[in-house]
């Protein structure tokens, strides 16, 4: 497929599907996410992930495949900040954005791979779950152009997924196997479990508006980052909604666990950025000396 067509297919996917509201004010796009109460502290924690990584204010920070801005926490990132820009392929994500930051937004529709911004424009910049739909010859350009426009007083957070899975995922596997088939039993019908647990292996689940992605691995990670002065692969996020929905339940002690599991992040962040399924890539231009803020500064 031309690379083109592949861009196409994606802003006629978010267009159409991915940012239609399906019910409770969430949008299509939200079924990839695990939204259950005894979830909500970790993904909570984990999206602040990215906060604590951007300076605390600036004039302009960059949403770069902001779509809609669809979680509250997303709001943290530029609370201190003149203006977010919101730049993305698709005009009904930015319709949708603008809706939630009005004038504290700017709206672009535009190339992550050929950002329309001169150089050194943004003290912010993130990109969450975004460069993956980019073909994959372009993600080391999309790399480029974040680290193009970001000025040397500031840094950037890019969100991503390892096409592997990563290790923890994978050696998951097996168990979740396992895990489901005990689920299905339980709740006597293969659907419902099946789907629960489809894509632990960072597989999405099969679907016919799902969209094509491309994720890179660690090793190419670590070349692209060796590349720029000063850059990092930090955990955002080890597991998947599969392995929450699978293993992570209120009964069995599942916000525990997942306290344990947050620790454990915290406690060695590229380890497991590396090892995980999520990694966030920080990058700065040298001589920058921005201080990470605390994870109760920003709660
Ligand atoms: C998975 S969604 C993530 C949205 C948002 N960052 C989030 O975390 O909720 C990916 C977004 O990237 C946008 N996108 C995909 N390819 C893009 C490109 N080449 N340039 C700009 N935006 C793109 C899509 O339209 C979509 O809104």
């Amino acid at each position: 497929m031309e690379e083109i067509d592949v861009k196409r297919e994606v802003q006629a996917f978010y267009d159409s599907v991915g940012w239609t509201v399906v019910g409770d004010g969430l949008y299509q796009n939200a079924r990839y996410e695990d939204l259950r109460p005894v979830a909500r502290e970790y993904i909570h924690r984990c999206h602040l992930r990215v906060g604590r990584r951007l300076p605390a204010r600036g004039e302009r920070l960059l949403d770069a495949g902001s779509g809609p801005v669809q979680y509250p926490e997303y709001l943290e990132y530029s609370r201190g900040f003149g203006r977010r820009v919101c730049l993305d392929i698709s005009r009904r994500a930015l319709t949708e954005a603008r809706a939630r930051l009005g004038e504290h937004g700017a709206y672009v529709v535009g190339d992550l791979a050929s950002l329309p911004f001169r150089g050194e424009a943004f003290e912010g910049v993130v990109s969450l779950h975004t460069l993956h739909h980019l073909p994959a010859a372009e993600h080391a350009r999309g790399l480029e152009e974040l680290y193009r426009v970001l000025s040397p007083r500031g840094r950037a957070v890019v969100v991503y997924a390892w096409g592997d899975g990563g290790l923890l995922m994978r050696l998951m596997a097996r168990p979740a196997r396992w895990a489901r088939s005990l689920l299905a039993l339980r709740a006597r019908g293969e659907t419902a479990a099946s789907s629960a647990t489809a894509n632990l292996a960072g597989e999405l689940p099969a679907s016919p508006t799902g969209t094509r992605t491309y994720k890179h691995n660690y090793r190419w990670a670590k070349e692209q980052l060796a590349l720029l002065p000063v850059a990092e692969i930090l955990v955002w996020r080890s597991v998947n909604t599969g392995f929450l929905r699978t293993f992570i339940h209120a009964r069995l002690a599942g916000r525990l666990w997942l306290r344990c599991l947050f620790r454990l992040e915290e406690a060695a962040p590229r380890l497991m950025g590396r090892i995980g399924q999520y990694p966030m890539f920080v990058f700065s231009k040298p001589g920058l000396d921005v201080p990470e803020r605390k994870i109760d500064e920003m709660e």
